[in-house]
């Protein structure tokens, strides 16, 4: 399957469908014309309503896909529908579907006992692991960290990071004396001192993850929440600020400045009743809970507060990071040269896991430990990912395609300021509100229809999560389509 796959692909250039059918009303995208498209279909090509016949579902199914005919922006369902994806399996697809560097990896015969081995990384891990994770996660280690945990997804990759701090901060209070029996004997009781109550705080609006540590940090919809049981855990406001971000500059500043002042007292009152915060956890953009942006203002002086009460600061660059805000890492923005302690990733890098300074390394083994920490055959994608992003210059190509999707999207809120606010975003990790959450659902519904993959988030926003390989044209064809679709909007 895979080698038919391939073969099509490299000749995929000779067939290029020319079955797009044009919008009408263009306004933006005179230009919205390909210039560099390899082996990618030329347009979305609908046959059906989505979900289609052979879709109908369910649950959270949205509808069933044809993995092997998708390619490059292009995301083809089970009906033969072909949609130009902006959402990419919740922002995980980092090159676009079916790359033929990718499916190269898969070919190479050297590869194979890596994708056929899954090993226990954490006891037994393959011989070239090390070499190849000089080759992938050790090339775009985050500024000041040297150490890096693999882990199987998100969730699990925050959860252990959240241990990490645990123990380095139970370490540091104990100073050079030996842990206790009594330590010992009331841990597997889950009592103090042995468990201590340590916390990590968190923002309201953030996501974490859906694990239970991961959970008690999370605040961005009731559902993932409801019937679990928590944690006492400080959580901090987030800012909200005003949009157009020029006409509320006085406004927005002492908004975070609020916020930060919060977190300080927060930090105090937890410590007073003997709830020590000894993390704290941030998205570089609040993703799930809505795409909420603060400053690099506010970061800078976030990460001073962090410091100064010497709790731990977890970046957690699980949506923002692999490049979709025109940076490899979103935190790279604030231009810090110490911008956190830990830093969390997983999604476009294909494994999870997370960076961290020296100073975290558990002092023992098996204190962050499961059965396969990973995935060596993710790791080996991972560093074609890299090496792809590299010399296809894709961060260049994020930066300019996200300034025609924000530009775009700028000139629909000017057209249409009764569908369309607060457009907002960094590279092509862009969204914007809809008057409401009904509203939202339908124009995500109706753009499906069109042929465009969108995502929600928050209440009422539409979030844009394309892969690293969406270009200038994909922008203007899908403004092109979006544009229609709002002049129609009942
Ligand atoms: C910022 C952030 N952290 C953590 C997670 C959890 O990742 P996973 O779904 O892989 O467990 C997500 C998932 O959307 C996320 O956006």
């Amino acid at each position: 399957m895979a080698s038919s796959l391939l073969t099509r692909q490299l000749t995929y250039t000779l067939q290029k469908n020319l079955k797009l059918s044009l919008p009408r009303g263009r306004y933006i995208s005179q230009t919205a014309t390909k210039n560099d498209v390899d082996f990618e279909y030329d347009g979305p090509s609908m046959k059906t309503e989505v979900p289609g016949p052979r879709s109908r579902n369910t649950g959270a199914v949205t509808f069933f896909c044809n993995y092997e005919e998708s390619r490059g922006n292009y995301l083809v369902d089970v009906d033969g529908n072909r949609m130009l994806d902006l959402y990419c399996q919740i922002s995980s697809i980092p090159i676009g579907y079916n790359h033929p560097a990718l499916i190269k990896v898969l070919h190479d015969p050297t590869n194979v006992s890596t994708f056929v081995n899954r090993p226990a990384l954490g006891v037994l891990p393959p011989e070239n692991f090390p070499e190849k994770l000089t080759e992938s996660l050790l090339s775009i280690t985050p500024e000041g960290m040297n150490q890096v945990q693999t882990m199987a997804c998100g969730s699990c990759s925050n959860e252990n990071a959240f241990k990490t701090i645990f123990i380095w901060y139970r370490k540091k209070e104990r100073g050079q004396v030996e842990i206790t029996k009594e330590e010992q004997e009331t841990c597997m009781i889950n009592q103090s001192p042995g468990c201590p109550d340590y916390t990590i705080m968190s923002f309201m609006g953030g996501f974490h993850g859906r694990t239970m540590g991961c959970l008690a940090a999370t605040h961005s919809k009731a559902i993932h929440k409801l019937d679990i049981p928590s944690l006492d855990w400080p959580i901090a406001p987030f800012p909200q600020l005003k949009y157009p971000l020029e006409d509320f500059i006085k406004e927005n500043k002492l908004e975070e400045a609020r916020c930060l002042e919060e977190v300080e007292d927060l930090i105090v009152k937890y410590r007073k009743k003997g709830k020590t915060v000894a993390g704290i956890v941030v998205e570089p953009i609040q993703s799930e809970g809505g795409d909420n942006h603060a400053s690099d203002d506010f970061f800078r002086e976030l990460r001073e507060v962090v410091r100064k009460h010497g709790c731990a600061f977890l970046v957690d660059e699980v949506q923002t990071g692999g490049g979709c805000t025109g940076k490899f890492w979103a935190h790279e923005h604030w231009g810090l040269k110490d911008p956190g302690d830990i830093v969390s990733f997983s999604k476009k890098l294909q494994t999870g896991g997370y960076f961290y300074k020296d100073e975290f390394r558990p002092d023992a083994p098996y204190r962050i430990f499961n059965t396969w920490l990973g995935d060596p055959a993710k790791n080996l994608l991972l560093a074609e990912v890299i090496n792809v992003i590299n010399t296809e210059k894709l961060l260049d190509n994020v930066s300019r395609a996200g300034k025609v999707l924000l530009d775009g999207l700028l000139d629909l809120q000017t057209r249409y300021p009764h569908l369309v606010s607060r457009a907002r975003g960094r590279g092509t990790f862009c969204s914007f509100d809809a008057p409401d959450d009904d509203k939202r659902n339908r124009m995500i519904l109706k753009a499906r229809n069109k042929g465009v993959v969108l995502g929600g988030c928050g209440e009422k926003s539409i979030r844009f999560r394309p892969a690293l390989v969406f270009k200038e044209h994909h922008a203007h064809l899908f403004l092109n389509i979006f544009n229609d679709i709002l002049a129609d909007f009942k």
